[in-house]
């Protein structure tokens, strides 16, 4: 029987492997990563049209990058998993610190499942930009101590400032994937499962693509700083984009579960 505790994520009869279904693109499910997704994404992490819009991945991208990541990945998924398992007699549903399924695979006429990109929310790591009365300003001294006063808070907690990181393969751009993940990801598991009120995003300055998908999703484009930082030898500015829940936040209908 399925773990009550999973909802509303499915689980997979063949694998056993749990999955969220987008809500608009039915054919495209978010899971776990695994071990043999290395190969694909050393092709994605090396491809022009995507690392020249990501801060974190190191160009080139190489096998044990993708070892690495895929370790911090699959550990705090099967950990959340694991969580979820250990609570299933529990009435109420958990509150977790992460989403499990964050992995964007479109699922083929012959049910076999390729993957095509990545959607995941984390806590906010762009410390350095802060609103200080009423003005967004960047402070980079007291980044340090932002970040880890806002990990440092319990999962749940409503003050928690999460981000949201992504990227999409070429072949599949334009195709409105990205919005329905954040719509997906955001209100099916983050605002219900992991208490998300509050998140800012960030792109780097001129990735309007990316900067639609918040906006379309209800992020407002609040401040953009200038040559932010340097990244693999450039400097880049950087989009802020700020989504807040709105206060008469209705869960009743998603806790109405099977
Ligand atoms: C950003 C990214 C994830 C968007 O994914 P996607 O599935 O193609 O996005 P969507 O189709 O949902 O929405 C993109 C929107 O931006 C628009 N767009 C695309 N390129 C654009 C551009 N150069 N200028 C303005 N708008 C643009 C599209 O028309 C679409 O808007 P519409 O639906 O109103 O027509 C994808 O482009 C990507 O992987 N880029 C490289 C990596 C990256 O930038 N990651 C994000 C880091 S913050």
């Amino acid at each position: 029987m399925l773990n009550p505790q999973l909802f509303p994520l499915e689980v997979d009869p063949q694998t056993g492997e749990p999955f969220l279904r987008l809500r608009h693109h039915k054919s495209i499910i978010l899971t776990p990563a695994r071990w043999d997704d290395a190969k694909q994404l050393l092709e994605y992490m090396n491809d022009p049209r995507l690392c020249v819009w990501l801060n974190s991945p190191p160009f080139p991208y190489l096998p044990e990058h993708a070892e690495s990541w895929l370790g911090r990945m699959i550990g705090p998924s099967r950990d959340i998993l694991q969580e979820l398992e250990e609570a299933k007699e529990v009435a109420e549903l958990k509150t977790v610190e992460d989403c499990p399924v964050h992995i964007i695979r479109e699922v083929m006429d012959d049910g076999t499942q390729k993957l095509i990109g990545n959607a995941h929310m984390f806590r906010y790591k762009n410390g350095e930009l802060v609103l200080s009365d009423g003005s967004w300003t960047v402070d980079w001294a007291g980044k340090a101590k932002r970040e880890e006063e806002n990990g440092s808070r319990k999962a749940g907690d409503p003050e928690i400032i999460w981000s949201f990181g992504d990227w999409l393969a070429p072949s599949h751009h334009n195709q409105g994937i990205m919005t329905d993940a954040v719509e997906t990801l955001l209100h099916d598991w983050g605002v219900p499962r992991m208490g998300v009120r509050h998140m800012i995003a960030a792109a780097f300055e001129g990735n309007m693509a990316s900067v639609k998908t918040f906006t379309k999703n209800g992020f407002d484009m609040v401040y953009t700083s200038k040559n932010h930082f340097e990244v693999k030898g450039k400097m880049q500015g950087l989009h802020v984009l700020e989504w807040k829940a709105a206060e008469n936040l209705d869960l009743i209908s998603f806790n109405f579960r099977p």
